[in-house]
């Protein structure tokens, strides 16, 4: 397989992946593939009008595919929210098993249900026979131990899903620890569907090294990484690294007024730039230093002073 031919996905980032961020990096970083959109929580009774799928309308999703992701377990719910985005014209949507927030987990949702092996299949019961579109998952290792999605994924092979993405983590680490590529090897070896490779992808050697490991595999979801190194995705598929300073100077101008006309207030509107720059903030070394001085900024003029002078001295 050529640079070119590796499919890379954009994953979901709750907080920074939203539509705008994911047009304006397609934009100044092309390279992704595809993207899946951060969760939504089917609502009970809800009509999902356009303001409420604001973020999977396809007119604000036109230069990268995607695939909207569910988080919920009522399959009432969350078969009429599939009607909806059905009816927006999606032909996939994502299954989330995988999210390890505590306050997701205690209800047994996300990677909460993994180790519920037959609500999980309970669940895919009552929901494909009927479901308008294809059904993918995003999945973890498990909750609180490596069996768990081991046991469940020969229990997987008989349903018609389109791939299972595995985040090499337990829900119970959250974000510590490395994610683990020999545990995901003994999962791959337990499903015959198709899977996707998540966690921790950082550099073209450590992906070079993954597909070695694992040439089976077509596609690679990256994440954190990608928000760190903006220039990441075109350096895994060769593209050319022109322009560097004046791309990433672009994206952050742009992204910074795109949200300026969409949130109210400074606070909010740094809030969210902050966000970023948690990871962003890797391409501008020393990291804990420059993170530390846009954490800082409380007004728009102490950010871009701020940002003006890591742009200066970096890039
Ligand atoms: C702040 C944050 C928000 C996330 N939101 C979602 C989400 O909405 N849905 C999901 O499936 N995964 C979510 N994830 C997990 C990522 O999609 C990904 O699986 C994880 O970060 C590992 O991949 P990476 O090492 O390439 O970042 C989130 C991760 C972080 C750090």
């Amino acid at each position: 397989m050529t640079r070119q031919q590796t499919q890379l996905i954009l994953a979901p980032i709750r907080g920074i992946t939203d539509c705008h961020f994911r047009t304006l990096f397609q934009k100044h970083f092309p390279g992704f593939d595809s993207a899946i959109a951060p969760f939504i929580t089917p609502q009970r009774y809800s009509s999902y009008k356009p303001k409420q799928l604001k973020d999977l309308l396809p007119d604000v999703n036109q230069n990268l595919p995607i695939i909207p992701q569910l988080l919920n377990t009522d399959t009432e719910d969350f078969l009429f929210l599939a009607h909806r985005l059905a009816e927006l014209g999606y032909k996939e949507i994502n299954w989330n098993l995988g999210c390890p927030a505590p306050m997701v987990t205690h209800k047994h949702r996300g990677s909460g249900l993994l180790p519920f092996p037959e609500k999980i299949l309970d669940f895919l019961d009552q929901v494909l026979p009927t479901l308008p579109v294809k059904l993918s998952i995003k999945t973890r290792l498990g909750y609180a131990n490596k069996q768990e999605l081991l046991r469940l994924l020969p229990r997987l092979d008989d349903y018609p899903i389109t791939e299972i993405i595995i985040h090499g983590r337990l829900g119970k680490q959250l974000y510590r620890g490395n994610s683990d590529p020999r545990a995901f090897a003994r999962c791959l070896e337990q499903s015959r569907h198709s899977i996707v490779y998540n966690g921790d992808i950082n550099s073209v050697e450590k992906l070079l090294n993954l597909q070695e490991q694992f040439p089976q595999l077509e596609k690679w979801m990256i994440g954190r990484a990608a928000l760190a190194n903006p220039f990441l995705v075109g350096d895994i598929k060769g593209l050319p690294d022109n322009s560097r300073s004046e791309r990433i100077q672009c994206f952050h101008y742009e992204l910074f007024h795109c949200y300026k006309e969409l949130l109210s207030g400074p606070s909010h509107l740094l809030g969210r730039m902050k966000q970023l720059w948690l990871y962003l903030s890797f391409s501008f070394p020393p990291q804990a230093k420059s993170w530390k001085k846009i954490k800082k900024c409380n007004t728009e003029t102490h950010y871009w002073t701020t940002v003006d002078d890591l742009f200066k001295k970096n890039h």
